[in-house]
């Protein structure tokens, strides 16, 4: 069934080529003013200026929808989560207000490992509809394509376990989901002298183990000190391409160490964080041809500098914003706030936050031909935006939703997800 859109007052990113955004291009944003849209099932048909509505009548569309004026963009792509855990740690947050470190409170078995500890004793069923919630949450707050990695499993059982719920979650999420194994993002208790022991066991146990159930698309690495070195990360990362996964890893968060050179030689789709850079840092992700994801919630409620965005983006990077959303350093996965972050805290234009969280973010999870941009024959999962002036209102109105209505797959999401019943 065709279905028109009309009097869309601003159609956001409606263009026919759509490569990786880097450097000046991430402000290059086509923008069709009094537009109209047409959608097929669940595929974008066709846009074009009002002024011209007859070459849209010419599809005969079964059903005329009046937007009156609201504006229209592709869906948030966000391209580096962490949805699957158990429980939540407002404890932490508590005892960070009173002082802790995030470091302090990793070194002292809190952090990564609590989470650990805690899915070790969840069941796949529950953790499932925990994450399935979250998926729902995020879906209504405009995210139309979403990553999420394994790593509070800590073991083969407990990376398998965080795994298969991802792949079904995949099966019944109306968004398409990747898959990202983790297996390095803390070193488990048991092998706390025995790191060489782990790595081992994530190269010889897991990687086989999650190939052979074909449980993950990407690997990642928390190249940190106190985590996992710059030698750790690279023998991981050529493992894991022996089975085809290709790296997205967490490097510089905290200390430069060598993660970036690691994840260039990998062929690295994209290199997250990068909260703490050094100038050679910069000039290499200058020329480095993935993305550069950085996640400002993750920084932001960590009250951490802001990721050098300008830098980057002046050394001719290709910028993704994501959201990070996970139990400890950004438990929100609100793109909305995540983009209004990248304004305010990382001072990118309203073109470029939007850019680096759709198009981009869509190269940065391999899904640059079915997301990320208003072009014919992409899927329609679209935000539908309450009237506004122009989009930088959209980041400067800060804290009010400005989504009316998102549309997955050329349909409505319901309004609400709550189900009393
Ligand atoms: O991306 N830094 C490593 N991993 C997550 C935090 C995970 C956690 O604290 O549970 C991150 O910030
Ligand atoms: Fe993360």
């Amino acid at each position: 069934m065709t279905k028109l859109f009309t009097n869309i007052q601003f159609l956001v990113s409606a263009r026919e080529t759509y490569p990786m955004l880097r450097g000046d291009a991430l402000a290059t944003l086509p923008i069709l003013e009094q537009a109209y849209l047409l959608i097929e099932n669940d595929l974008i048909a066709g846009y074009g200026l009002m002024a011209d509505l007859d070459d849209a009548i010419k599809h005969k569309p079964a059903i005329t929808i009046n937007t009156k004026g609201a504006t229209v963009m592709p869906c948030w792509v966000d391209s580096h989560s962490h949805i699957v855990y158990a429980g939540s740690r407002e404890n932490e947050f508590l005892a960070k207000l009173k002082g802790a470190s995030y470091a302090e409170i990793a070194a002292n078995g809190g952090g990564i490992l609590s989470s650990a500890t805690l899915l070790a004793s969840t069941s796949e069923e529950d953790l499932l509809n925990d994450a399935h919630r979250r998926l729902m949450e995020v879906i209504a707050q405009g995210t139309g394509a979403l990553e999420i990695k394994s790593g509070y499993g800590l073991s083969v059982a407990g990376e398998l376990k965080m795994l298969r719920v991802i792949k079904k979650l995949k099966a019944i999420s109306p968004i398409p989901i990747k898959a990202t194994f983790l297996g390095a993002h803390a070193i488990p208790q048991n092998f706390k002298h025995n790191k060489e022991g782990y790595v081992s066991l994530i190269v010889n146990e897991m990687l086989p183990a999650i190939a052979r159930e074909n449980l993950a698309d990407y690997v990642d690495v928390f190249c940190e000190e106190g985590f996992f070195t710059a030698a750790d990360t690279d023998m991981i990362c050529k493992a894991a391409l022996q089975y085809n996964l290709q790296p997205k890893l967490h490097v510089n968060q905290l200390n430069s160490i060598g993660g970036i050179s690691v994840g260039i030689e990998n062929n690295a789709l994209s290199l997250d964080h990068l909260e703490t850079l050094t100038t050679f840092d910069i000039e290499q992700l200058g020329k480095f041809k993935g993305c550069c994801t950085l996640l400002p919630s993750a920084a932001f409620f960590l009250r951490m500098p802001p990721p050098e965005a300008r830098k980057l983006i002046s050394a001719g990077a290709a910028i993704t914003l994501a959201s990070d959303y996970n139990p400890g350093s950004s438990p929100s996965g609100n793109m909305n706030f995540v983009t209004t972050l990248g304004c305010i805290q990382l001072k990118m234009l309203p073109e470029e936050v939007i850019n680096a969280a759709t198009i981009n973010g869509a190269y940065a999870m391999g899904l640059q031909h079915e997301l990320g941009s208003i072009t014919v024959g992409k899927k329609a999962n679209l935000i539908f935006t309450h009237p506004v002036p122009n989009l930088a209102y959209l980041f400067y109105s800060f804290g009010t939703s400005h989504i009316q209505k998102v549309m997955i797959n050329g349909d409505w999401i319901p309004a609400s997800t709550t189900d009393f019943l």
